[in-house]
Order: structure tokens, then C-alpha cells, then sequence
């Protein structure tokens, strides 16, 4: 039995008179707020980036992959505005924080963006608010972290007089089969009415609101996912090394296994793992885990493998630059194709290309790199140095210059046919030119 306020807030969803605060307006809350505008919910969003706020309301958005013409609408009609001014998070009934989870220098979580959050939501926070954290984050975080926050800034209680709860983000950027509205979410709350209006909420603005029972096992969701993913591309980058070597073609192993109706499911190998989630997320459990005195052994293994592959790349590139083009790669021109950190997205966080940049460089070898999403290459944490250098444009004349061009990220865009044509050799980690048809002589997988 839902409480009267939690009752009146379900039919506020319901009717659609709700009004939603997002925090954070990135890869994942700029999608959310597509969502609810999508059900003619009303949204404000708040980010402390005044010019993502400026570009939003002036219906702009330097996120490529996003399709605007819901915020555009949304922002004439009244039904969207973006904001820098945080006292406005008292007007929304629920508000749900997107905001980034990195790892600090040492790889431990780094919570300052969700504790500066949750601290200014608790300066403004009011009864009967549902606040969601959305971040990716280790078990526990809502309710140890963010709870006590909520709590001491305005004396309110939990699950009585404000609410709270966790859904974690499964976006997944520019995939064409799956968006924020038709991919399920797993929600947990702190307290039967916190997890009522969270499920009300989510399944208004998603396909299916998938009730668990606390926030902590809502955050041990994401990780499992995200944990999922690593250990089984670890697992086919291992292969693929095995396989190698014997002569077998991974890519092809992987495509005829998938065959099996049950018991098996694709991953595929590449130059290293890139994105904001998983070279990062696993260690989010890692580290939580110590305070259990356990060791997560198969995680850190998988990160072993994951963090070895650029290295066996740069390797295989200069065997082949050596034996095909007769060069040293301490003389060779590379060129680098794709420098996302996966396909058709201008999303270069993480990237394996960076790793790559930085390793054949070290070796001596003259290195460009060619993307079409991404002309300039912004400020990195890892990759400081790399910031400002520019995409070259790829030609039959500019491709004669390199010795090789190593295939990154598989971008769709790319004439692979002209692109192998007009090249001494081509290193491919994505299984690129075979997906387009090409058999060539100077293709080779690594
Ligand atoms: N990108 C993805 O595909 C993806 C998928 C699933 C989950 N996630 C998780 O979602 C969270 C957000 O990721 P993202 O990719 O959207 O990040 P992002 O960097 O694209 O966006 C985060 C936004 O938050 C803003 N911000 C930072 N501190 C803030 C503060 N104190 N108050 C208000 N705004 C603030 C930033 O300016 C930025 O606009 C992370 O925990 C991430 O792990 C991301």
C-alpha cells in the first residue's frame, strides 16, 4: 500500500503533470530528457557546464549521435529549458543525476561529482522529492553516501519525507536497435515508496521498469553487466592471440559460434577496451570489495588482458611494417583510423587509439590519425598532450604517404575498398575489411 504522497505522485506521473530535473546533461542525461519529452513531461536540466547549457537551449548539442528536434520543440513550448542555476532544483518533483563516475589517478572511485550533486540537491531538496542517482557506482553508494548527505543538509528522513532511489544507465551510444525509451531499467529504492514512484516514474519513460530490492542491488546490476562485458572481451582478445598463432581466424571462430540458438553469446576482440564504462566500472567493485577483505581476481584479470592489447598491436604493426614494407616502424608513417572508441560515435573517452598514438610514437614512427567524427582531438586526462592534433583527410594521393594504416574503430562511414586500395598495408583489429568484402593481400588482422 503506497503512502498518499507517493500515491499523488504516481498520478502526477500518470497524467503526465510531473515535472523532472536532470542533472548532469551528458551521453546519459540528454537521452533521459529526450525520453520524457518524448511522453510531453516537462523538464529542467541542470549541469554546471554553462555552455552545454547555452548550446542546449539554443537547441544545439555537441553530442553528434543526439537528434534534437525534442529539446528544440521543448524549449519553445516551455517543456525544456537547461540551467546552471541550482536553486531551481526545488521546482521538479523528482530529479535524477547523471553525472560522471571516473576513476582517480590511483584507479579508486572517484565520487566527488555525485557527492557535490547530492550536496547542492540537499541546500535545495524538499519534502516529497524523489532524488535518483543514475551514475554508475559501487553497492552502497545511495545509501552510504548520498542518504547521510540528503539527511544532515535538511533533517529530513528517507523514505518518509523525501525518497530515494538508484536506476542505473544502460545507454548505449549510437546503437540503432536500442535507445534510452526501448532498453528496460533496473530500479531499487530506499523504502517501499521510494521504489513505487521510482518504478511509476521509469516505466513512463521506458519500455519496462524492473523493481529490485534496494538500491545496493540496483548498483551491483550495472556492475554485473558491465563486469559481464569485460571479463568476455578479455576472454576473446585472449583467443584471438591463441588463435593467431595457430593460424585461425578469431572473427571467423566468433561468427560461426554465434550460430549456437543457446550458450553462447558474441564478443569481439579489438586494439584495447575504450568508453566510460567498461575500463572503468569493474574497479568500482574491486575497490568496494577490499572492504570485504576479497580480492576480485577474475576482474583484475580480465583488466590485465584488456590493458596488454594495444601493446600486442603495436607489435604485430611493426612485424608487419618490418616484413611487408620492409621498414622499421621507428622510420614508418601510421596512419590510424578511428580514434572513437567505438564505431559511429564521436566519443573518444578512454580510447584505445590514444594508447596506440602514444606507443607507436614511442617507438619512433611518424603517426596521423583519420576520424570522421572526430576532427580535433579534445583534453584528455591520460592524453594531455595529444589534445589539438587534427584528423587528416584520407585520399588516394595522402594514403600513398603512409607505410600502414592501422584500423582502430570500425567506423561505417569509411570506404574500406579505397582505403585498402590506396594503402601499403592495412592492420585491421576490427575485422573492418572483411566485414566489407575485401580480400586483399595487403589486409592484415591483428
Ligand atoms: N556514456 C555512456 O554510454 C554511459 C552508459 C551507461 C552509464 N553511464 C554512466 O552515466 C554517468 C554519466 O555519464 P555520461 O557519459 O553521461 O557523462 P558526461 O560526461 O557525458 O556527462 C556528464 C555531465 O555532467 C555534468 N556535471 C559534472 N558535474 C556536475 C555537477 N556537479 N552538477 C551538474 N552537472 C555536472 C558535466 O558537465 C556533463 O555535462 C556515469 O556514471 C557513467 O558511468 C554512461
Amino acid at each position: 500500500m503506497n503512502s498518499p504522497v507517493a500515491q499523488r505522485f504516481i498520478e502526477r506521473v500518470q497524467d503526465r503533470s510531473i515535472v523532472i530535473g536532470i542533472v548532469g546533461l551528458g551521453y546519459v542525461g540528454i537521452p533521459l530528457a529526450l525520453a520524457a519529452l518524448r511522453q510531453g513531461i516537462k523538464v529542467i536540466g541542470f549541469d554546471i557546464d554553462q555552455h552545454r547549457v547555452d548550446d542546449l537551449n539554443a537547441g544545439k548539442c555537441a553530442i553528434k549521435h543526439i537528434p534534437m528536434d525534442l529539446i528544440v520543440e521543448g524549449v519553445k513550448n516551455g517543456n525544456f529549458i537547461a540551467t546552471t542555476d541550482f536553486d531551481r532544483m526545488a521546482e521538479p518533483d523528482a530529479l535524477l543525476i547523471a553525472v560522471p563516475t571516473p576513476l582517480t589517478k590511483h584507479r579508486e572511485p572517484d565520487l566527488s561529482y555525485v557527492v557535490k550533486t547530492t550536496e547542492a540537491i540537499g541546500k535545495r531538496l524538499r519534502k516529497e522529492q524523489l532524488v535518483v542517482l543514475e551514475s554508475t557506482t559501487y553497492p552502497g553508494t545511495t545509501d552510504e553516501v548520498m542518504r547521510p548527505i540528503l539527511e544532515k543538509a535538511t533533517g529530513l528522513k528517507s523514505g518518509e519525507e523525501f525518497f530515494l532511489a538508484f536506476s542505473p544507465e544502460r545507454e548505449d551510444p549510437g546503437n540503432p536497435d536500442f535507445g534510452t525509451s526501448t532498453i528496460p531499467k533496473v530500479v531499487g529504492g530506499d523504502g517501499a515508496d521510494s521504489l513505487a514512484m521510482s518504478v511509476a516514474l521509469y516505466s513512463a519513460l521506458v519500455v519496462k521498469a524492473v523493481p529490485v530490492s534496494s538500491t545496493a542491488t540496483a548498483e551491483a546490476v550495472k556492475l554485473t553487466e558491465n563486469i559481464f562485458r569485460a571479463v568476455n572481451i578479455a576472454l576473446v582478445n585472449e583467443l584471438k592471440q591463441v588463435y593467431a598463432a595457430m593460424g585461425i581466424d578469431v572473427w571467423e571462430v566468433i561468427d560461426a559460434a554465434k550460430t549456437k540458438p543457446f550458450g553462447f553469446m558474441p564478443f569481439y576482440p579489438g586494439p584495447g577496451l575504450g568508453g566510460h564504462c567498461i575500463p572503468i566500472d569493474p574497479f568500482y567493485l574491486t575497490w568496494k570489495a577490499r572492504e570485504y577483505d576479497i580480492t576480485t581476481r577474475f576482474i583484475e584479470l580480465a583488466g590485465q588482458i584488456n590493458t596488454q592489447m594495444p601493446y600486442a598491436v603495436v607489435n604485430k604493426l611493426a612485424e608487419l611494417v618490418d616484413t611487408q614494407v620492409r621498414k622499421n616502424l621507428s622510420d614508418a608513417k601510421i596512419l590510424i583510423l578511428g580514434i572513437a572508441y567505438k564505431k559511429n560515435i564521436d566519443d573518444m573517452r578512454e580510447s584505445p587509439s590514444l594508447k596506440l598514438i602514444e606507443l607507436i610514437e614511442k617507438r619512433g614512427a611518424h603517426v596521423e590519425f583519420h576520424d570522421p567524427y572526430i576532427p580535433v582531438i579534445p583534453p584528455t586526462r591520460e592524453h594531455a598532450e595529444l589534445t589539438g592534433r587534427k584528423s587528416v583527410s584520407i585520399s588516394k594521393d595522402s594514403l600513398a604517404g603512409f607505410d600502414a594504416v592501422l584500423i582502430a574503430t570500425d567506423h561505417d562511414d569509411v570506404d574500406y575498398g579505397a582505403l585498402v586500395a590506396g594503402s601499403k598495408l592495412v592492420v585491421d583489429t576490427r575485422n573492418a575489411c572483411a566485414r566489407a568484402g575485401i580480400v586483399a593481400t595487403n589486409v592484415f588482422k591483428a
